[in-house]
């Protein structure tokens, strides 16, 4: 029989609090909404850890905004690590054709998903294309992403919580954190 987790007790540290979270995101929100006055916006999230942010940026926006997820999947690689080799679980619903798009990240890490994202939007001819991430940590990056709104950089440690997971866990927590060590090397 599995062990069950006990998700807050296998918290080490919280590095942004629900409180912080919810600040940034109605700033961003204001950010976006001046920098898109009297246009559309279509709002591109990445399943699953963009779901929580995506859910309440779009509410903090008001210029009118259309969604798409898509759902994508690296090759390989541990369960901490990215591969860069991206498969598309799910594509875009619509066309973005002529649209301007703003694709919502949780995390930009090494950069090579999100790379590997912009060129195939890219090729959707959207009118444009900018990116809004909750969570940067610039220390791994392996690929200049131009990113424009930018929550919290953070240094270079392996978070959960709102929306990022650690084997499919720790999604619901309410704030971003970091695990004990033990959790992480004896898995989920
Ligand atoms: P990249 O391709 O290395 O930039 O990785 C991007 C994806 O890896 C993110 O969208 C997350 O799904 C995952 N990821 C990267 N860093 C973390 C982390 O610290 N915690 C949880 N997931 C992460």
């Amino acid at each position: 029989m599995k062990t069950p987790i006990d998700l807050h007790a296998d918290v080490a540290e919280v590095l942004v609090t629900e409180a912080a979270i919810q600040a940034k995101v109605l700033e961003l929100g204001r950010q976006i909404s001046d920098d898109y006055r009297g246009r559309d916006l279509t709002l591109v999230s990445v399943l699953k850890g963009s779901l929580p942010f995506m859910a309440d940026l779009m509410r903090a926006i008001d210029v009118p905004v259309r969604i798409d997820l898509m759902e994508v999947s690296s090759y390989g690689g541990a369960t901490t690590e990215s591969s860069g080799l991206v498969r598309i679980l799910k594509d875009l619903s619509a066309s973005i054709a002529g649209e301007d798009v703003l694709l919502v990240e949780d995390i930009i890490d090494t950069g090579l998903t999100l790379n590997y994202l912009l060129r195939y939007l890219r090729g959707k001819n959207p009118a444009s294309l900018r990116i809004c991430t909750l969570l940067d940590k610039p220390a791994r990056r392996l690929v200049e992403i131009p990113v424009d709104y930018t929550g919290f950089t953070i240094e270079d440690r392996f978070v959960v919580g709102y929306g990022l997971d650690y084997g499919e866990l720790y999604r619901n927590l309410r704030f971003v954190g970091v695990l004990r060590p033990e959790v992480y090397s004896t898995g989920s």
